[in-house]
């Protein structure tokens, strides 16, 4: 980060915000295999909040992949950095008062950790959808778990990169 920068606070509050939208934000965040259902969970997750008059968002891994993180791949430092950009939207997205529901992979424990850290403990909740492998490679809904088998896509979560289970999720 440049030396040259300053930090410009807004007028308005957070417990400001919070009063105008009538609720605490905070992060949800889905980790867990491809195919294990967490966009599904997210979705409906959002659907449901927002039908209780809550304002929610869902940033999907496969979404941000479309703009935001286009140009990341799925090597190990490139999905931190996938998961240290969405952390930081969801921070902001939570800033201006709304409820960020976080659905990626996020394999490892120390991009899960850093985006707690980003957050903030108090206001993210890990979430593990534990579908099985088998069960993920049973459903191979987009054929990528058959791609990877063949070797025709390297570095897929639970083939032949590592998906790291989290220890105490929310
Ligand atoms: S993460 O590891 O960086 O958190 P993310 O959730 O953004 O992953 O993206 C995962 C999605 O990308 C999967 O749902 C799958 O559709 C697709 N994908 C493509 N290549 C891979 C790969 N090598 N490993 C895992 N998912 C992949």
């Amino acid at each position: 980060m440049s030396s040259n920068i300053r930090w410009h606070g807004s007028d308005l509050s957070f417990d400001e915000r919070c009063r105008l939208q009538q609720q605490r934000p905070m992060t949800i965040w889905f980790t867990g295999l491809s195919g294990a259902g967490k966009s599904t969970l997210a979705f409906a997750l959002e659907q449901r909040l927002v039908a209780d008059k809550h304002a929610a968002f869902v940033l999907d891994g496969d979404n941000v992949r479309h703009g935001l993180c286009a140009e990341l791949d799925f090597s190990a430092g490139a999905r931190s950095e996938n998961i240290r950009r969405v952390a930081e939207v969801a921070k902001l997205l939570n800033n201006a008062g709304l409820v960020s529901i976080c659905s990626l992979i996020s394999p490892f424990f120390r991009d899960r950790e850093i985006a707690k850290q980003i957050i903030g403990e108090d206001r993210f909740l890990e979430v593990h959808v534990s579908t099985s492998l088998a069960e993920c490679e049973r459903r191979d809904v987009k054929g990528l778990y058959a791609k990877a088998r063949a070797g025709k896509l390297v570095d897929f979560t639970g083939v032949d990169m590592t998906y790291e289970v989290p220890v105490a999720p929310d």
